[in-house]
């Protein structure tokens, strides 16, 4: 949920870096950020609550003076997001600082036992008591390097955290459960959430894994693992993400700049290796039961699979939130049940602690997630990369498109080689995949301009129902999602049919309902609950196809798209428009998209 950031440089100083990296890590979390820095046996800290830019104008983070430093982006977890409790936080004597990102479980007894021996605390946090964790092993004669190490045997929960020390010309970091990369320039050393921060500096990175610690100095840099000590030999790779690609390129936001990225998205999401694919077909063929678990938008991308699974291939593919997946399904799990675990970030607790309950239970994993050396992309058994390249923007776009992408081809490809899908129509729908992102590309300016439009009309209203049938429902939800979490506008996605089992109730004059409406049998049926809206005042809006002729004659607005694809694959052309009417509802009601409140890009607790 934070951003840690930490690097050691053999020229300049590193306040100025540290204060760009927290910029580029805002996106995960944004309540409050810090830079501590060490000169001349100094520990030097500026904290405050906010967005980095305020911090900077109030406190100038710019001008901590040292060549080794660590940073810290905040969304809080315990204790209010205010001053006290901004990272970087300090021991007793201020000559130890730490980031961190995770939670601390046993933060609560530590505490007791380290204020019983004398230890005063500034926050409320559960994070500060590794700093006087460090303190208390130093005082019995440990070095840095052995305190840490010791610390951490101490902790339970997911870390990732960075350490300095006034005395050391180093940064100690370590991992459970929650991300931390290494990155190495001519200039110096870094260690980073995420890669988009250290792109500035680097395309050079080592991945930590969990359990181990790194010892970064300008000399060398040492990985170990904690457990027994061993030295753990790790090549650098060398990331291709172009720094643009992790800046706004001429847009105003990054969401929109990543809603224009989809057909280059759905492109690359189809460059996957396709024996990859081809093995995920038959863990699936060996399997009796499969679910499909995510959270958020990457449900409703789950969701629509299962129905290209029932529709291709007569399998129960059951998707399933990840938070409720213990409570309701993970009994029925088995050696012979199959979990394709959808997770952009591959950090999300909720979908990691499924995925960890299934495999115990002997299940198979095919992670779907977008970011190397997630821990998702670790414990499964087969790893599907995204590649849609980094998202920004918390709220998910191209990602939501590249796993609709993804997830259909490996539904198809299964239902050829097992189900029902004949040569011809693998080819089409395969085919269909491809054409889906010149249509994106074709229309998206136009289409644009019809959102415009449309956000005039939701702009105003308190409440939006999204309404559809069949694989679109998963439109219809993840429409409303988007709306609510950059708009603050409470909008309902549902199926269409559910109107007159209460929620019509709500309708009344000028009352926004957006229809998602593929053409062909659908649309005659959507036609009934378009009438049934229409005639208690609703405003009618639909996103439709060019020859849903009558669906268009009864909206009072709609957009409409010239495409010829197959039902199951329209939700991948009818996201876009739904992500851009959220996105200019978002703008005309002065709400940051890229940063919506309350809201962090990934999740990393329960
Ligand atoms: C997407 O717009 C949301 N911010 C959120 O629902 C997100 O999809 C969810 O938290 C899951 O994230 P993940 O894909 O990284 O697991």
């Amino acid at each position: 949920m934070c951003g840690i950031f930490g690097c050691i440089v053999n020229e300049g100083e590193v306040a100025p870096l540290i204060h760009l990296a927290l910029k580029r890590l805002e996106y995960r979390g944004y309540d409050s950020a810090g830079i501590a820095t060490v000169y001349k046996g100094l520990l030097f800290l500026k904290k405050d609550s906010g967005r980095i830019d305020e911090i900077h104008e109030k406190l100038d983070l710019n001008s901590l003076p040292g060549m080794i430093g660590i940073g810290h982006t905040r969304w809080a977890t315990h204790g209010a997001p205010n001053m006290e409790n901004a990272h970087p936080h300090t021991d007793c004597t201020g000559k130890i600082a730490i980031a961190h990102n995770g939670i601390i479980e046993n933060y609560i007894e530590i505490k007791k036992s380290l204020e019983s021996k004398g230890h005063i605390f500034k926050s409320r946090t559960d994070s500060e008591v590794f700093a006087h964790l460090i303190e208390d092993n130093i005082k019995n004669n440990m070095s840095f390097e052995d305190s840490v190490k010791q610390a951490v045997k101490l902790i339970s929960g997911s870390y990732a955290i960075a350490a300095i020390h006034a005395d050391e010309d180093k940064i100690l970091c370590v991992k459970n459960e929650s991300p931390l990369i290494i990155g190495i320039s001519d200039n110096g050393v870094f260690c980073a959430s995420d890669i988009p921060a250290l792109l500035p500096y680097t395309n050079r990175v080592i991945e930590l894994f969990d359990g181990e610690m790194a010892i970064l100095s300008l000399r060398n840099i040492k990985i170990i693992r904690i457990k027994d000590e061993s030295i753990v030999q790790r090549y650098e790779t060398i990331i291709d993400w172009s720094m643009d690609m992790a800046e706004k390129g001429g847009f105003p936001h990054f969401m929109l700049k990543e809603i224009y990225e989809q057909p280059r998205a759905i492109r690359d999401a189809l460059r996957i290796d396709k024996r990859l694919i081809n093995i995920a077909s038959m863990l699936i063929e060996n399997s009796d039961r499969l679910f499909l678990v995510a959270c958020g938008t990457s449900y409703h991308a789950c969701l629509a699979i299962s129905y290209i699974f029932s529709e291709l291939s007569l399998i129960n593919a059951i998707p399933c939130i990840a938070s409720e997946f213990l409570k309701s399904y993970a009994q029925l799990v088995d050696e012979s049940t199959v979990v394709i675990a959808v997770s952009q970030s591959g950090e999300t607790r909720d979908t990691l602690t499924a995925v960890k309950n299934a495999k115990m239970r002997g299940a198979q994993i095919i992670g779907v997630t977008n970011v190397i050396g997630s821990e998702l992309a670790r414990i499964s058994d087969i790893y599907l990369n995204m590649q849609a390249g980094p998202e920004i923007g918390v709220a998910a776009t191209k990602t939501y498109i590249s796993q609709l992408t993804l997830l259909s081809l490996l539904a198809i490809n299964f239902s050829h080689n097992y189900g029902l899908a004949s040569e011809n129509i693998y080819r089409r729908l395969l085919s269909e995949l491809y054409e889906a992102s010149v249509i994106i590309e074709k229309y998206l300016r136009r289409i644009d301009n019809e959102a415009k439009r449309i956000a005039q009309v939701i702009a105003p209203r308190e409440n939006v129902f999204y309404l559809s049938r069949g694989i679109n429902v998963a439109s219809a939800l993840e429409g409303a999602l988007k709306l609510k979490e950059i708009s603050y506008i409470h909008a309902e996605g549902y199926p269409a049919g559910e109107s007159k089992h209460g929620p019509i109730a709500l309708v009344e004059e000028g009352f926004p309902c957006i229809f998602i409406t593929p053409t062909g049998e659908t649309s005659v049926k959507i036609l009934g609950n378009i009438m049934e809206m229409k005639a208690r005042g609703a405003k009618i809006i639909s996103i439709t196809q060019d020859d849903a002729h009558e669906v268009k004659e009864v909206s009072d607005i709609f957009i409409s798209i010239e495409s010829n694809l197959s039902e199951i694959l329209t939700p991948i052309i009818f996201s876009p428009p739904l992500q851009l009417i959220a996105y200019h509802t978002a703008i005309l009601r002065l709400k940051d998209p890229d940063k919506p409140r309350n809201l962090a890009k990934s999740v990393t607790v329960p």
